[in-house]
């Protein structure tokens, strides 16, 4: 796949001397749904704003579609949509007339059909004449969604976008999200919320303090997920592992009181009554055995722990 944005180098420190992030290196690929993960406070939205020219890079070059997104400034910004973290719609203004002018505002001709269409798929076409400011939380949101639809971009970037948003609401979002990808438009989105990340990309990438300390494609960040741990606390404490125990993914805790055997639970076999019946003919005994599945979750907290 070609990629369509291109990220290297990046640096961006902030006035005061803050640097929220530290040389970024990614591509993203055309049509893909990318999720970037990562606390508060990772970077996650200057990284979206300095692709869609809102903030400038101290360091690094940015280009989408080919175009320098300083350089370029206009030509990079018509391919992308962006729907921000923090909500500005308090307005008197209505939905259809919002989202309208939006497009407008990228220099394409007028298109009600597109606009209804927009407003159709994101729920809100009831709504299309009531004032933004009588609007709940979730609706305001997928009023942001549609006016980063109103150009039909090539790609298309969320942050956070369902922040607030109920469980149902949010399926129906992810429903959207993916009709788009379907469409081949490229999707970025942040989200603090794993299941999502889980549901939706093809890749994930992990941000920590400013740096990118994973990228990997989904399906095999499930693969690692499908791995399982056993352990088993031995009677006596070893000083190695004995000869006979050839099984691979065993290894023995520093401390010599447990045998830790990883394994695959997508594997036809385990591995595990091999192990066991191994350890009886070496005479290791063991008194208890515990087993714990790796999630999402277990790599990202741990990634983002032994960085602090
Ligand atoms: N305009 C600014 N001036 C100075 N520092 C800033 C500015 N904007 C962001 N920062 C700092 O840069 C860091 C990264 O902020 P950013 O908003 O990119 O994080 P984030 O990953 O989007 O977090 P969240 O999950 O809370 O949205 C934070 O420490 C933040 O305080
Ligand atoms: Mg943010």
């Amino acid at each position: 796949m070609p990629s369509i944005i291109e990220i290297s180098g990046l640096s961006k420190t902030y006035e005061g001397g803050f640097a929220a992030l530290k040389s970024i290196d990614l591509q993203i690929e055309k049509g893909e749904i990318f999720a970037l993960l990562g606390p508060n406070g990772a970077g996650k939205t200057t990284l979206i704003s300095i692709i869609c020219g809102l903030v400038n890079p101290t360091a690094g070059t940015v280009t989408a579609g080919g175009h320098d997104v300083i350089r370029d400034y206009r030509a990079a910004r018509s391919i992308i949509g962006l729907v921000p973290q923090e909500l500005t719609t308090d307005s008197f203004e209505t939905v259809w007339a919002t989202v309208s002018y939006s497009r407008g505002l990228f220099g394409k001709p007028k298109d009600p059909a597109h606009i209804e269409k927009v407003l159709r798929a994101l729920s809100l076409y009831d709504k299309r004449d009531s004032k933004l400011l009588t609007l709940s939380g979730g609706m305001k949101r997928r009023v942001l969604i549609a006016k980063a639809l109103s150009h039909e971009p090539d790609i298309l970037f969320l942050d956070e976008p369902t922040a607030g948003v109920d469980v149902e609401l949010r399926r129906d979002m992810w429903n959207v999200v993916r009709d788009l990808a379907d469409q081949g438009v490229t999707i970025i989105l942040t989200t603090h919320y794993i299941e999502e990340a889980e549901e939706m990309a093809d890749r994930v990438g992990i941000i920590n303090k400013g740096e990118l300390v994973l990228v990997e494609r989904k399906a095999e960040l499930m693969r690692k997920l499908g791995r399982k741990e056993l352990r088993l606390s031995l009677t006596e404490p070893l000083t190695a592992l004995p000869d006979g125990l050839t099984n691979e993914g065993l290894a023995l805790s520093e401390d010599g009181l447990e045998l830790i055997y990883t394994y695959d639970t997508q594997a036809e076999r385990t591995g595990i009554t091999r192990l066991l019946s191994q350890l009886s003919d070496n005479g290791v005994r063991f008194r208890d055995l515990a087993t714990s599945q790796s999630s999402l979750e277990d790599i990202f907290v741990n990634l983002v722990r032994n960085q602090q």
